[in-house]
């Protein structure tokens, strides 16, 4: 990912869209087990890491995401700790991916510096130690290690990529994100759903996830989150947003994680460019994307 003898790196952090999310069960340490169909998309931020210096620092094209309570500074500290190491890094984010809205930006910024790390100091580290790490940051970081399309499970740590005709279905596949300007925290996305510590899982976990993604048309009817009633309730915009882009023409759409951003499939470049285009009209951020086989590249 890095070559060692350079002073900096630079790579594309992208966002995670969740096409399915089943909460499975409320855990006893206050998360919930989920079942999630996961894609990274082409909607990236640029983090350059330069080496050296002590300790962390970080500036972002945001100001209001400086400092420590960010998640790609929270990666960088546990990383130097975890492996004792004394050179430090700068990192600067340029940031495209809206923030709170579902798409996890922060934790993908977060999974490319632990990434970006381990390949300086630690390229031979086991992918479980890193994975713990990435936990330890948010439940969203351990899939954002690898990205692409994936079912993922438990707090967020259990990630299988799909099956490959799968695949096949998830990539380069059109979609449009829309995010209304409304800041939704994951807490209360969670806790509306008001679940016991004594809900049964299995049940609801997904089912016949290959035949759901055997195509864009069978995914388009097979969307479908569990905190989107809980989020639209609070936020009607959430629910007005998804059904104006069902009127556009959309085969499906679903809010994506603990949202407020609506995602939608479409056939095809043109009809995503479009659709974007009017919401972006009615004065939303909306973005016209495609999936991506990775979450981070590099840049230069
Ligand atoms: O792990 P992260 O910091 O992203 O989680 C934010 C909040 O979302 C948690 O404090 C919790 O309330 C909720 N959450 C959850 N179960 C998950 C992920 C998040 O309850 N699997």
């Amino acid at each position: 990912m890095d070559n060692p003898s350079s002073k900096e790196a630079t790579y594309e952090c992208r966002a995670k869209v969740n096409l399915i999310l089943k909460v499975v069960a409320k855990r006893r340490d206050g998360y919930h087990d989920i079942d999630s169909l996961m894609c990274t998309v082409d909607l990236a931020d640029k983090v350059t890491f330069r080496w050296g210096g002590p300790g962390v620092s970080l500036t972002c094209s945001d100001r209001s995401l400086e400092g420590e309570a960010n998640l790609a500074w929270k990666a960088a500290g546990l990383f130097l700790d975890a492996f004792g190491i004394d050179e430090g890094a700068s990192i600067h984010i340029e940031k495209k991916i809206p923030v709170a809205a579902g798409l996890a930006g922060g934790s993908s910024d977060a999974a490319c510096a632990l990434n970006a790390l381990a390949s300086r100091y630690a390229p031979d580290v086991n992918p479980d130690v890193l994975s713990r790490l990435a936990l330890e940051v948010g439940s969203d970081v351990p899939y954002l290690l690898s990205g692409g399309p994936a079912r993922v499970r438990g707090r967020g740590e259990i990630v299988e990529p799909v099956a490959r005709s799968a695949r096949e279905a998830l990539g380069a596949l059109d979609l449009v994100a829309v995010t209304p300007a409304i800041e939704v925290r994951s807490s209360l996305a969670y806790e509306s759903l008001g679940m016991g510590l004594t809900e049964e899982g299995e049940k609801a976990s997904i089912l016949g996830l290959d035949s759901a993604i055997a195509d864009r048309y069978s995914l388009a009817g097979a969307l479908e989150n569990d905190l989107e009633r809980g989020v639209s309730e609070r936020f009607p915009v959430v629910r007005a947003l998804k059904s104006g882009m069902m009127d556009m023409g959309a085969l499906g759409a679903v809010m994506s994680g603990s949202g407020p951003t609506v995602l939608a499939i479409v056939e095809n470049r043109a009809q995503a460019e479009r659709m974007a285009e009017r919401l972006a009209a009615e004065g939303h951020a909306a973005f016209a994307l495609r999936t991506t086989d990775s979450a981070h590249s590099a840049r230069e």
